[in-house]
């Protein structure tokens, strides 16, 4: 048995090395976060990517077009549009579900996705392929009950069919309940995207949380949307009060240590 670990490159360079060279091959790896924090970014740099090193790949898409996906995709300098009419390329239109179109779901149904997928997979014949799920959330959202056993479902129905794949989960406060937790148990990896206001401006961050079988970076990395470019990472976020508080006891005997201390100055 081969105990290597083969790793696919994220198209986001350092985010590979955070990851000791890239996510483990056939990984199933969940990217979650708020709205605009750049997850179907980092989805379309997994595909790029993959076209780049002569992969199939399939995109599907359930809250935006696939029209809008080959716009922002071109804003990045992919020209996913060649890639569709050489035939390397599929996006799965779940939004609009043109019903004269091969590459479209009738049915927001997890069934008949995974039988699209594996039909389109068929075509494109042996080899490792990319898979891109954005959102998996759309498959559940009248019944959020659902969300773990329709990951598991198409985790398992999926596997033998040699597919790194990233699917990203809505995850917002108000939603926390409905959405995030049904993949993120049977995910292999799970990346999540943070925003906050700092200075006046808004600032996305990035933290790997999981990756099985991979020693990586712990930080949170703020990231930057640039266009032409893509998704950068910059700096590790700087460190808040919340995430380095020690425990009240402790906090305060320093502070009682400080005080004796200031008295005792001349
Ligand atoms: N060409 C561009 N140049 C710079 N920034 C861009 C460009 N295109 C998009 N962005 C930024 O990326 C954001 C969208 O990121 P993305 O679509 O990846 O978010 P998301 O996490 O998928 O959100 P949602 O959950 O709503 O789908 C936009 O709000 C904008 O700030
Ligand atoms: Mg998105």
């Amino acid at each position: 048995m081969e105990l290597k670990i083969e790793r696919v490159p994220t198209g986001v360079s350092e985010l590979d090395r955070l990851l000791s060279g890239g996510i483990p091959k056939n990984f199933v790896v969940a990217v979650t976060g708020e709205p605009g924090t750049g997850k179907t970014i980092l989805l379309l740099h997994f595909i790029a990517k993959g076209l780049e090193l002569g992969e199939k790949c399939i995109y599907v898409t359930t809250e935006e077009s696939r029209e809008s996906i080959m716009r922002q995709a071109a804003q990045f300098k992919w020209d996913f549009r060649s890639a569709i009419e050489e035939g390397k390329l599929a996006i799965i239109d779940a939004l609009l579900r043109p019903s004269e179109d091969e590459f479209s779901l009738k049915h927001l149904d997890v069934e008949e996705l995974v039988e699209k997928v594996i039909q389109i997979k068929r075509k494109f014949g042996y080899g490792h392929s990319r898979l891109a799920i954005d959102s998996m959330s759309a498959f559940w959202l009248d019944k959020p009950a659902m969300a773990r056993k329709y990951s598991y479902f198409i985790k398992k129905v999926l596997n033998p069919w040699n597919f790194t794949t990233m699917l990203t989960s809505q995850y917002a406060i108000t939603t926390s309940e409905a959405f995030g937790f049904g993949i993120e148990h049977i995910a292999d990896g799970i990346i999540r995207f943070r925003r906050s206001i700092r200075g006046g401006k808004l600032r996305r961050y990035l933290v790997i949380e999981k990756m099985r079988q991979t020693p990586h970076d712990l930080h949170l990395w703020e990231i930057e949307i640039i266009d032409g470019i893509g998704l950068k990472l910059i700096r590790p976020a700087i460190e808040r009060v919340e995430d380095i508080a020690l425990p009240y006891s402790v906090r305060s005997k320093i502070e009682e240590a400080k005080r004796k201390s200031e008295k005792e100055l001349p």
